[in-house]
């Protein structure tokens, strides 16, 4: 749970460099070299590359948002959004913007490099695999990754910002250096991210989000709060524990979640299926936060 020491030196050299003012208006520093591009999706204006400082041979991601792509001003201000939000940000949990700005062209995001960015989906949407066999670190590997998303989740809330987008493709993994350790998890993408105010919440025009994370509440022109990022987290917590969503044993928003023995005895005496139930409220405001999901007893648990 511990940012390493390359990750800082780079943030400050790379701070500096990568975008530059040039006699064509802003441009990438020539000292960044394209590796390759590792995500494009047809149709979105998103794509991601993977480049090399060259002066200090260090990985760095670019995030480009095509303008051409960016059809109506609702995704525009979007892109505007997530530029600004994500310069705002700097946890360890949360993936670090290096360097960002807005060109003719498009909107570019210099980040650090996370180079497990599809353990989640590769684990639970590809492979549908759960995470807690013991030969994958077990319940403590469960735990570290739920802390370190919980830590992400309350550092945002704090500076008054839902993520509105969480799920396991925006959920990255970071080796650490010290053997001891488990990996860090950074929450990334802020397309969706919205500040909100004293008052505790925020109005959407439109409901966003991605098919089954997207929480009940979320609607056009509907009050959203911090609890919106509870849900999907309660969602993910189960999904990495078995390796499903409770949907898939037909539940629905609302009723008692069916924790079959089946899958669920080991953790009997854990809270882990409290925890759980308390993000999976229907009634937001009835919803744990993640303060207070920091100090439930899911994390003082030890399992025989
Ligand atoms: N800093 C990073 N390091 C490594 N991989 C990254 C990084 N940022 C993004 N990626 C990879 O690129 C993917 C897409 O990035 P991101 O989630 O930010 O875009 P997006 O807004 O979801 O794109 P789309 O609009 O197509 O859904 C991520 O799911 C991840 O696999
Ligand atoms: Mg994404």
């Amino acid at each position: 749970m511990v940012e390493d020491a390359n990750g800082t030196n780079l943030q400050n050299s790379a701070k500096r460099h990568c975008i530059i003012d040039s006699e064509d208006g802003l441009i990438i520093n020539p000292q960044l070299a394209l590796t390759k591009q590792i995500y494009k999706s047809f149709g979105s204006a998103t794509t991601v590359e993977l480049y090399n400082d060259t002066i200090i041979d260090t990985p760095v991601i670019i995030k480009r948002l095509d303008k051409k792509l960016l059809f109506t001003e609702a995704q525009n201000e979007s892109a505007k959004r997530e530029l600004e939000i994500h310069r705002s940000l700097n946890h360890p949990n949360i993936v670090q913007l290096y360097d960002g700005c807005e060109t003719n062209d498009e909107f570019l995001f210099v980040m650090e490099y996370i180079p497990r960015h599809d353990y989640f989906t590769e684990k639970i949407e590809v492979n549908n695999r759960p995470f807690n066999s013991k030969s994958d670190g077990g319940i403590d590997k469960l735990k570290s990754f739920t802390y370190d998303i919980l830590k992400g989740l309350e550092y945002l809330h704090d500076n008054h910002i839902i993520h509105l987008d969480l799920k396991p493709a925006n959920l990255m993994v970071k080796p650490v250096t010290q053997s001891n350790e488990y990996p860090l998890v950074k929450i990334g993408d802020f397309g969706l991210s919205r500040r909100f105010g004293e008052e505790g919440g925020v109005i959407i025009d439109q409901k966003c989000g991605t098919d089954k994370y997207i929480p009940p509440e979320v609607r056009s022109g509907a009050w959203i709060t911090p609890a919106v990022d509870m849900w999907c987290f309660g969602l993910i917590l189960h999904t990495l524990t078995v390796g499903f969503a409770p949907y898939v044993l037909k539940w629905n928003p609302g009723q008692e979640i069916p924790f079959n023995p089946r899958w669920w005895k080991k953790y009997k005496d854990t809270g882990l299926t409290d925890l759980i139930s308390s993000c999976l409220k229907l009634d937001p405001a009835e919803r744990i936060t993640a303060k207070e999901a920091l100090n439930h007893k899911w994390f003082d648990c030890r399992l025989g």
